[in-house]
């Protein structure tokens, strides 16, 4: 597998009136071959941002992104990428929206085919490879695009907040999945949540993200046996002991909320409850 090198990044976007905005700076981060990073911070610190310059869908200001020491300039097949909403293609079946990255790469016909249905099985949706994405719940979705981003045995995966939308047992339940998929395959994986439980439940490390401007505040080791409880005492004390650390910084997002003015940072104002 693949290590990520990010070297001292900046990332700032220039608005139609000219304001040149920074919104990363000085992001260093290695995550080793195979590692599970979690990041979380408030909404608005450059998360996703980050996540697009490593999937190579936009260009750093400055510094740098390697994978496997091959400097990041688009996006490539040994990176896959997993979205809050799964991008299914509504007019496919399953089975064929699990085939489709393999047709693209010009996999064999019959390897397409076995890979497709192995897939399938390892997210538990053998039978519903015939049914399209608006006849399956959420959850299921999810499992869809988690087996169309695994089935091209990616060397790197990038999840930004995937499971933010689904109900707390369904998420539980990918949760396992994620945890067994990723000791399967083995993946390098840089995985953006704002929930700190998940990211303790699922990361070797969780890096907490500041904001204005998105900088890397502090990272946490997760050194507990696999695969984790989400009720464990230690995944609580952890949880714990980041949340204080993340207090900071969604105190001053709400601060900012409540009067925008004050930041000088030329920040449009943001929904109300969407500081995490
Ligand atoms: N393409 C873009 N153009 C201009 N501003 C952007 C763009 N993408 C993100 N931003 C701004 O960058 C900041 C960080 O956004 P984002 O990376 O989405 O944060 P997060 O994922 O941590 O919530 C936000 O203020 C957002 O409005
Ligand atoms: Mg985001």
């Amino acid at each position: 597998m693949l290590p990520i090198a990010i070297h001292s990044v900046s990332k700032a976007f220039v608005s139609p009136t000219g304001e040149r905005r920074s919104v990363l700076e000085d992001i260093s981060l290695d995550v080793a071959p195979g590692e599970f990073v979690c990041i979380v911070g408030p909404s608005g610190s450059g998360k996703s941002t980050l996540l697009n310059l490593v999937a190579g869908l936009d260009a750093a200001s400055s510094g740098s992104i390697a994978v496997g020491g091959k400097v990041v300039t688009r996006p490539g097949p040994e990176r896959t990428f997993m979205f809050q909403e799964a991008t299914l293609f509504p007019w496919l079946t399953v089975l064929e929206n699990v085939r489709f990255p393999l047709e693209l790469l010009g996999v064999p016909k019959a390897e397409i085919a076995e890979r497709a249905v192995d897939m399938l099985r390892l997210v538990h949706l053998s039978r519903f490879q015939t049914a399209r994405p608006h006849e399956l719940s959420g959850g299921m979705r999810q499992r869809v695009a988690l087996a169309r981003a695994l089935v091209v045995r990616p060397e790197v995966l990038l999840m930004d907040e995937p499971f933010a939308a689904l109900d707390a047992q369904t998420r539980e339940s990918m949760h396992i999945e994620v945890q067994r998929l990723w000791m399967e395959f083995k993946p390098t994986v840089l995985f953006v949540t704002h929930n700190v439980r998940e990211a303790v439940e699922l990361g070797d490390r969780v890096a907490i993200f500041e904001t204005l401007p998105g900088k890397l505040k502090d990272v946490f080791t997760v050194d507990l046996p696999r695969p984790r409880d989400p009720n464990d005492r230690d995944v609580n004390i952890l949880a714990g002991r980041i949340n204080r650390a993340l207090k900071d910084e969604i105190e001053k997002v709400m601060a900012l909320e409540r009067d925008p003015d004050k930041s000088g940072s030329g920040l449009p104002p943001r929904r109300a409850g969407g500081h995490i």
